[in-house]
């Protein structure tokens, strides 16, 4: 099956072809970074334009890299949730014109199912591993593939999720408050690191000391059970107000050299939580393999982190590869390929959905 993807959710106007789930003919991205740049954050009005403006062009490349023409395709998927409204609504009304023009099938992908389908992507990094089930033929991820704890971490979602199969997701926490990359994307703003800020970060924290500041790792009790701790919640608005109040009692600190010590410690109070609640699930739950995925997975302290909990737990690591991490359309087709399109919602039915979830089952 070769399935082009199509993603507008945020601020990244991406087009991908491929084949059977994880062999990618192309893998087209326009970032729209620059354009929101000076405002310090994604502008939705900013955003959708650009998409309009640079989706045909986007679409066009990925064609002609993955040399194929219209012709060529099987069908078409398209993200409609979650994300801004009026990117969204740019892909999905793009992809439903083509698709009745071409008299191709075309189905709606949730992007954050879309996420944990990167793992399965194969890197230009022979470092990066790949899944086994699926390194030959299109075979449906089923009961064979033991259930794997994926750590997603982008900049609107953070959650832990138990993945049995193919829609087979059980969320087993997420966050209370601010996501892990929003936490990074704040946190740089107070520091004068600009935008994107998980980046930002990383490259500020770069020789710093991690130990240099004792920031909240947020633990959360549940509210149900005074005293009883929600083991799998993540919570990052207390961690930016930390730091608030930190740069307010210590003016001079980010000066002389200390920078690099305050992102350091800042994004390590992040990053500590992430993998505190993964070695919870991975003490509690029956997995068999670590993954995690999104924006944040980017960050090589993140990675080795979390390599580091696998090891200890003897169990395998699958991180998705470098590029896939953040929002692109590779994801996006090859859980279309994954997927049986008879029973998949057909575009053509679908309105966007700003604040989908991750389906369950
Ligand atoms: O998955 P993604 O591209 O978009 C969403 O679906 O949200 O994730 C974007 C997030 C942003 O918060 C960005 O700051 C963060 O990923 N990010 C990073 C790095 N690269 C991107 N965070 C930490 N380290 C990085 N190298
Ligand atoms: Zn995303």
């Amino acid at each position: 099956v070769r399935v082009l993807g199509i993603e507008t959710s945020c601020d990244e106007t991406a087009a991908a072809v491929v084949e059977d789930g994880r062999r990618v003919l192309s893998n087209v991205v326009y970032s729209q970074i620059a354009r929101h740049q000076p405002y310090g954050g994604v502008v939705p009005e900013i955003a959708s334009r650009a998409h309009l403006e640079t989706l045909p062009g986007v679409l066009d490349e990925a064609l002609r890299q993955a040399g194929v023409d219209w012709s060529g395709l099987d069908g078409l998927a398209v993200t409609y949730g979650p994300g801004l409204a009026s990117s969204l609504l740019i892909g999905l009304t793009m992809a439903r014109a083509l698709a009745l023009r071409l008299d191709k099938p075309c189905i709606g992908i949730n992007h954050l199912e879309a996420h944990l389908y990167s793992i399965f992507l194969p890197s230009d990094r022979p470092s990066s591993p790949d899944l086994r089930p699926l390194t030959s033929d299109l075979r449906p991820l089923t009961s064979d593939l033991s259930p794997l704890l994926v750590l997603l971490v982008t900049g609107g979602h953070t959650a832990l999720i138990r993945m049995e199969g193919v829609g087979r997701y059980r969320l087993l926490g997420q966050t209370r408050d601010d996501a892990a990359g929003e936490a990074l994307d704040k946190g740089a703003k107070l520091l004068g690191l600009g935008y994107p800020g998980g980046p930002a970060m990383e490259k500020a924290a770069g020789g710093g000391d991690p130990a240099f500041i004792d920031f909240p790792r947020g633990l959360i009790r549940r509210a149900d059970a005074p005293g009883a701790e929600d083991p799998y919640a993540f919570s990052f608005s207390g961690l930016k107000t930390a730091l608030l109040y930190y740069l307010r009692d210590h003016p001079e600190a980010a000066g002389n050299g200390g920078l690099k010590d305050i992102a350091a410690s800042y994004q390590e109070a992040v990053f500590d939580a992430l993998a505190d609640r993964a070695e919870r699930a991975l003490r509690r739950e029956d997995v068999g393999a670590l993954a995690c995925v999104g924006g944040v997975a980017r960050n090589q302290r993140l990675r080795s982190k979390l390599a580091d909990l696998a090891a200890r737990h003897r169990v395998p690591f699958h991180i998705a590869p470098f590029e896939y991490c953040t929002d692109n359309a590779a994801m996006v087709a090859a859980l279309a390929g994954r997927l049986n399109w008879s029973r998949a919602p057909s575009a053509h039915d679908l309105d966007v959905q700003p604040g989908l979830a991750l389906p369950s089952g």
